[in-house]
């Protein structure tokens, strides 16, 4: 039985709910967040997820509206725990796919032949706003961070940033319902994660300085908890110093390699 989803803001018209446990404690899957945005009866779904996620995901969404007012699924990239659901969605819901043009003509690999036409709204590189309901949500440029076409999202009433696969922390569904007000005894559960999946500094820098503009009262990542209150800003501060990706890549890392692969299956680490 999956937990109740996280009410991160809610007024009269408006709410961000956050689901954290959709996956199956046991299961081989990374622990991942999936988020739903309503705004006058009409709704969104950030970062819907895989397969794994979509039956609970969906009855969740029912006890706030009617699948047919689902205007957009929004994708902050392509990876399979992103929108491997996408063909489930397609089918089930009204909805557009907004993502990053980059991977536009990628995505029909998710469906059955046919299904994602007149269905993609493609974003180009510089992002955009959005409407939905009543309001906007403003798609912020987050290349490399870490997919090419990579996008984040704000929400300018609750003021949450949505920023997928950058902030996460490795934890399980429970833990990731309690956003993180000190990030320094939470840094352990990022680094490597950070280390090895973001490109380089350059990019984050480049991010921060952007994101510092807004005015932020939660970050939400898609895996582990959210970011709040002082930890905002020490999340930028160390994000700007942060060494990561090809930064940390050197000929060490490009050599012929003579180790044997176990050809036995393993558990993920
Ligand atoms: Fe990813
Ligand atoms: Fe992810």
């Amino acid at each position: 039985m999956a937990l109740e989803p996280v009410e991160l803001y809610r007024d009269e018209q408006h709410a961000c709910l956050m689901f954290t446990d959709l996956v199956e404690e046991d299961a081989q899957a990374v622990q991942a967040n999936q988020f739903l945005i309503v705004d006058h009866g009409t709704g969104a779904i950030i970062d819907p997820g895989g397969n794994l996620a979509f039956n609970e995901l969906y009855m969740g969404m029912v006890r706030y509206f009617s699948p047919h007012k689902l205007s957009y699924l929004i994708a902050s990239h392509a990876d399979p725990d992103i929108i491997a659901s996408l063909d489930r969605w397609l089918t089930s819901t009204r909805a557009s796919l907004v993502i990053s043009r980059v991977w536009e003509r990628f995505v029909p690999h998710f469906t059955k032949v046919g299904k994602t036409e007149n269905r993609v709204i493609p974003v180009h590189d510089a992002g955009g706003i959005l409407p939905l309901g009543q309001s906007q949500l403003h798609i912020l440029p987050a290349h490399f961070l870490h997919a090419e076409g990579n996008f984040h999202f704000y929400d300018p009433i609750s003021r949450i940033l949505f920023t997928g696969d950058l902030g996460v922390s490795m934890t399980d569904g429970y833990i990731a319902r309690t956003p993180v007000t000190d990030l320094a005894p939470h840094i352990a559960r990022m680094e490597g994660f950070h280390r090895r999946y973001m490109v380089s500094n350059k990019v984050l820098r480049l991010w921060v300085a952007m994101a510092r503009q807004l005015d932020i009262s939660l970050i939400a990542p898609q895996h582990g908890a959210p970011i709040m209150g002082p930890a905002i800003a020490q999340f930028f501060d160390w994000l700007d110093h942060l060494m990561c990706g090809i930064d940390v890549m050197d000929n060490q890392n490009y050599q012929l390699p003579k180790q044997m692969i176990s050809a036995v299956p393993q558990r993920p680490q």
